[in-house]
């Protein structure tokens, strides 16, 4: 057992109290922001004249020494330190000797583990805005390739009214896109340094806590020390914003799965990607797909759970507070990892555009523009609507799309029917005469996509 608080204590702490207590096991993957937030520290120790510059020195030889070791495997973060700063503490001094007992100077874990978690946190939110523009750019090329490409809209899962496979792509573009601004939000409103907020009231040594921020690269210092070591906002809005990623991804799921079913065939998901079945030869299961389905619950759970954490903590630090980690982690383990592998599938997916073509020519898909073209011949919309419900059910007794009628039979159910009604009705038509922005049209869509374009490329 390695504490850096044994003096005040009489006993040994017992071993269950020890391993319950630790968070080792989990903080050692900031060792890095941690050894960071020490150098930067007593480089400012140093600088207000409260280490010497051979001290600061030292310790700054010795932390990178540390960093250095741990990275080629020579010194393995065991778990008989109590948490990642003891291991760093205790390491130093045996290193440097005297001089390393200075580092903690003007310094609590409390905020030298706020501030490690901030570091760890945007470093991570940079990783994952990049693994969400790697999806925007698979999603922009979808887009160009398939502006013709034809395929069932739905609403309330029937077919509705025909779309493009580049408008439907489009859809996501704009859920990811979003989610990308709300990493960016989260980045700016936490990127201020707690460190020098001490335990929870500030130090009485003149630190710079501006200098400090600087060295960090922090937009400045934080401006109340009991909040700054117990808050966790920005925790709760990255779980938030990972849940709404994690939601977009599992919607998205969901269609690819029903793509890929025998019924629809819309689409083939690579083998690369997919899966087979231990007792059904003839299966290729979407199982990447259903893995990110199932586990956006874990990261859902992740925000109650640190929602319910926080709730009853009274100021300043407590422990509960330690809680954080791991769900934080195991959230951004999560949400990468399901980023990743469906932008992959994504990119390698069979899109079999006569299926979906086909599938929207025989849904009356373009119900809705047989009725236009009754008012657009001086029909009122609820009659046209009542003549084209007909046609439906004609057809449907007879087994056939609108499209197969002969025009002796649109006249039988309206004479105001005439030769053009087939051109009206064409996929093609009932797509490209949608074209107010944001509309599956060819000419709409070109302009989004040259929007998003400029978008991906002014970053
Ligand atoms: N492992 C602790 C955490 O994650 C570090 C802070 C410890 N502070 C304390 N007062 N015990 O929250």
């Amino acid at each position: 057992m390695a504490q850096l608080w044994g003096g005040r204590f009489t006993k040994e702490t017992d071993q269950l109290v020890y391993n319950f207590n630790a968070s080792i096991s989990f903080d050692k993957r900031f060792y890095a922001q941690d050894i960071r937030g020490s150098i930067a520290h007593v480089t400012m120790l140093a600088k207000q004249g409260i280490l010497t510059e051979d001290e600061k020195e030292k310790i700054i030889d010795g932390l990178e020494g540390i960093r250095r070791d741990v990275e080629n495997g020579s010194l393995p973060i065991t778990e008989e330190y109590e948490d990642i700063h003891s291991f760093v503490e205790a390491n130093l001094i045996d290193r440097i000797g005297d001089a390393g007992k200075k580092l903690h100077t003007g310094r609590s874990r409390n905020d030298q583990v706020a501030l490690d978690m901030k570091l760890y946190i945007r470093d991570e939110i940079v990783e994952l805005d990049g693994l969400l523009k790697d999806m925007l750019n698979v999603l922009l090329k979808l887009m160009e390739e398939n502006t013709e490409t034809y395929m069932p809209g739905f609403t309330h899962l029937q077919k509705a009214q025909p779309v493009t496979l580049a408008h439907h792509m489009g859809a996501y573009f704009e859920m990811f896109k979003r989610d990308r601004s709300r990493m960016k939000d989260i980045y700016k409103r936490m990127n201020t340094c707690p460190l020098g907020a001490g335990a929870l009231a500030g130090t009485t040594y003149p630190l710079d806590r501006e200098y400090t921020a600087e060295l960090l690269d922090f937009d400045g210092p934080t401006l109340n020390s009991m909040d700054s070591v117990s808050d966790r906002d920005y925790l709760i809005e990255l779980l938030s914003a990972m849940s709404t990623v994690m939601m977009h991804l599992s919607r998205f799921s969901e269609e690819v799965i029903i793509w890929n079913s025998n019924e629809y065939r819309f689409v083939e998901i690579d083998d690369a990607y997919s899966t087979g079945s231990s007792i059904m030869p003839q299966k290729k299961n979407p199982d990447i797909a259903e893995l990110v389905r199932g586990k956006t619950g874990r990261v859902y759970g992740a925000l109650m759970g640190l929602l319910t954490t926080m709730k009853g903590i009274p100021l300043a630090y407590n422990k509960d507070m330690q809680e954080d980690k791991e769900m934080v982690f195991d959230a951004i383990d999560t949400t990468k990892g399901c980023l990743a592998l469906f932008t992959g599938m994504l990119q390698t997916m069979k899109f079999n555009k006569s299926r979906m073509e086909d599938s929207a020519k025989h849904g009356f898909t373009n119900a809705t523009d047989a009725a236009d073209y009754l008012v657009n011949h001086g029909v009122p919309f609820r009659d046209a609507h009542g003549i084209v419900g007909r046609l439906v059910l004609y057809c449907i007794d007879k087994g056939i799309a609108l499209d197969d009628m002969s025009l002796e039979e649109f006249k039988a159910i309206s004479p105001v029917f005439e030769e053009d009604i087939y051109d009206a009705i064409s996929m093609k038509t009932c797509v490209e005469m949608r074209n107010t922005l944001g509309a599956p049209g060819k000419a709409a869509m070109e302009k989004v996509i040259a929007i998003e374009k400029a978008y991906l490329a002014g970053e």
